[in-house]
Order: C-alpha cells, then sequence, then structure tokens
C-alpha cells in the first residue's frame, strides 16, 4: 500500500477497531478516528491518529471525517454485547441502519472504499454449520430484543450491497465470529472468564457450556479486515473471518481457569431463570472460512491457547481494566 493513503476507521476506538488502527497505523496510512469516544482513553499509540468524535447517526458529522481524500472507511461502530442489545435495541438497530447509511453515503460522495464489520449473528440460529458466506439466515421473533442486533446488521449488509449495486461504490463486508483479545470489554465470554478469574471470581458457563465457538484472535481478525479493505477480489463480497477450531465454552472455561492458576470453581448458570423469556442463545456458531482464505489469502493463524495466553498475559497487567466492574450474571 502506498505509504500516504487514508483510512478513516468508525468505531475505532473501541475493542476491534482500535487493534485495527495500531495496525493500520504501523503499516504507515494516515488514519482517522470516528467514534463517540474521545482519544482521552486511548493509548499513547493509538493518540497518532486524528480523532474526529462524533455519532454516525448524524450525517454531518460523518461527512465531517469521510471527505475526499479518504481511501478506505473501515466502518466499525455499532453497539455491541448481548448486555447491550437487550438495554438499547433502539440504539442497536438505529446505530446500525442509520449509522451506516450515512457512512456509505458519505464514502459514496468521497469516492472511497468501504469495509463494513459485520458478525456471524446474520446467520442466526440456522442449524447447518459450517456457515457459507452465501448460507440461509434463521432469525428468530422481532418480539425478542436479542435479535436486533443480527437483523439490523443483516440489513446494514444488504444496504452496503445495494450502494455497490446501484451507485457502484467499492463495499467488501468482513462477518466476525467472536474476536477476543486484549481490551475487550469485560462482558464477553473470554474476556469475561479472564476478568473473573483473575479477579479470583467463579467462572461461569450458561446452561452446561456445551455451546460451541470458533473463536478468533483480533490480531487475526485485523488482518482479515485489512485484507478485505485492499485486495481488489474482496470487492462487492461478504466473508466469515473466524477461526477453525470449534470449542465448547465449557472448555473455553477450562483453558482460562488454567491459564490464571486455576483458582476459581466454574458454576453453571439457568439462563432462563437469570436474563428471562428474551435470551436466546446459539448451540453452534461455525464459520466456513475457504472464501476468505482462496480469495483473501486469509486464515486465522493464532492458536486458541495461545491468543488465551496473550490476553491472560495483557490483562495481569492492565489494573484499570481489571478494576472494571463486572458486567452480567452473579
Ligand atoms: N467483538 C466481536 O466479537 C464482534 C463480533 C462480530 C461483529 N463485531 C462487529 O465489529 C465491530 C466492532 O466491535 P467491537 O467488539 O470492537 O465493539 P466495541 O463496542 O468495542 O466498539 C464499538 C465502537 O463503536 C463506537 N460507537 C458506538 N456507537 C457509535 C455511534 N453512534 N457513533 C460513533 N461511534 C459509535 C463505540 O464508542 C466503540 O468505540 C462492530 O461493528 C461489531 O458489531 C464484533
Amino acid at each position: 500500500m502506498s505509504g500516504t493513503s487514508h483510512a478513516v476507521v468508525t468505531g475505532g476506538g473501541g475493542f476491534i477497531g482500535s487493534h485495527l488502527v495500531a495496525r493500520l497505523l504501523e503499516e504507515g496510512y494516515r488514519v482517522t478516528v470516528f467514534d463517540r469516544a474521545d482519544s482521552a482513553g486511548a493509548s499513547p499509540a493509538l493518540r497518532e491518529a486524528a480523532w474526529v468524535p462524533g455519532d454516525v447517526r448524524d450525517p454531518a458529522q460523518v461527512e465531517g471525517a469521510v471527505r475526499r481524500g479518504v481511501d478506505v472507511v473501515y466502518h466499525l461502530a455499532a453497539v455491541v454485547g448481548v448486555d447491550q442489545y437487550l438495554a438499547r435495541p433502539l440504539d442497536v438497530v438505529d446505530i446500525n441502519f442509520t449509522g451506516t447509511r450515512n457512512v456509505l453515503e458519505a464514502a459514496s460522495r468521497a469516492n472511497a472504499r468501504v469495509v463494513m464489520a459485520s458478525t456471524s449473528e446474520v446467520f442466526g440460529k440456522n442449524p447447518a454449520v459450517p456457515w457459507a458466506e452465501d448460507d440461509d439466515r434463521v432469525l428468530g421473533t422481532t418480539a425478542k430484543a436479542r435479535w436486533s442486533y443480527g437483523t439490523s446488521k443483516a440489513l446494514a449488509e444488504h444496504l452496503a450491497f445495494a450502494f455497490a449495486h446501484q451507485r457502484g461504490l467499492p463495499v467488501s463486508i468482513v462477518r466476525y465470529f467472536n474476536a477476543f483479545g486484549p481490551g475487550q470489554r469485560p462482558a464477553y465470554l473470554v474476556s469475561r472468564l479472564v476478568h473473573r478469574a483473575l479477579n479470583g471470581l467463579p467462572l461461569t458457563v450458561y446452561d452446561g457450556g456445551q455451546q460451541t465457538r470458533c473463536l478468533t484472535f483480533v490480531g487475526d481478525a485485523v488482518e482479515g479486515t485489512i485484507a478485505a479493505g485492499t485486495s481488489p477480489a474482496a470487492l462487492g463480497e461478504a466473508f466469515n473471518i473466524g477461526g477453525h477450531k470449534e470449542s465448547t465454552v465449557a472448555e473455553v472455561a477450562s483453558l482460562v481457569n488454567e491459564l490464571t492458576g486455576d483458582r476459581v470453581p466454574v458454576h453453571d448458570v439457568d439462563t432462563g431463570k437469570l436474563l428471562g423469556a428474551s435470551y436466546e442463545d446459539l448451540g453452534r456458531r461455525i464459520p466456513d472460512t475457504r472464501k476468505a482464505r482462496d480469495l483473501l489469502g486469509w486464515e486465522c493463524r493464532t492458536p486458541l491457547r495461545e491468543g488465551l495466553s496473550r490476553t491472560v498475559a495483557w490483562a495481569r497487567s492492565s489494573p484499570d481494566w481489571l478494576a472494571l466492574p463486572d458486567t452480567g450474571a452473579e
């Protein structure tokens, strides 16, 4: 890539976004972060990027960041996390739909390429795993707020493809599968297990812990994202960006416990009692990643154990993160 390429990262202050920004800066990009959060909490390295505070729901603010001269927009801004889908379904839908539309409009005017962050959740609860990119979506009732996220991300994908079709916008979609790593809010599978284990709290698994996930180390997710933003073969395409190894939640809990010194018990939680009827989990969530391998040359390279070890090492040296309140159950 040319050292003068200019990338805008919406949601660049978040978990995946901040790793992406760091990597783009390393690669010599000029980077602008567009995020509701300002740079106050960012590491010194990330402050090398220009920060434009704003909300993707506001078209004028988006246009202030996505202007002529911008080469690529990585659109990651979103409300993320099951706790958030249940608490803020209106924001979830609005930011995914209106926010994405604003980003696509601005990119179209600026003549910039777009990579949109989507999710394995667009496949919903399709039982026919592994999921290839063009497999069906099987989503639950709109009466359950839990589906607001996957549904609105799928709609945002439709918007992106529609801009490609009707306006010729160069756009690609990356669907992440359970990314984890340093810096993630302690409200997700790995981050919460590590946070609890290092704080001496019992680990919790839901409903027996036999659900499976293909965890993706954040560094791999970032490499897949940049490949989607640079490869000519990526244009007009969606890619599953996910790990190869299917692990049960119970196995991940046990591995985290081992890597943190086997100090805490593992408790099983009945989600029906704890989270109520609007909560619904997925049994297996498995990507078929052959398309990303064949078109982008991308594969998830970090073994689960190594990714977890790196996350635990980072967490041990992050007192501010360890002091965050525990999010979720008990
Ligand atoms: N983490 C995962 O495992 C995962 C899985 C699938 C998809 N994704 C997608 O990847 C992207 C990044 O996820 P993440 O895990 O880094 O989440 P995150 O919550 O850490 O980061 C999201 C960022 O977006 C910003 N943001 C939220 N609303 C905004 C708005 N209205 N305007 C501007 N900025 C706003 C937040 O301030 C935050 O910095 C999201 O689009 C998410 O849907 C993540």
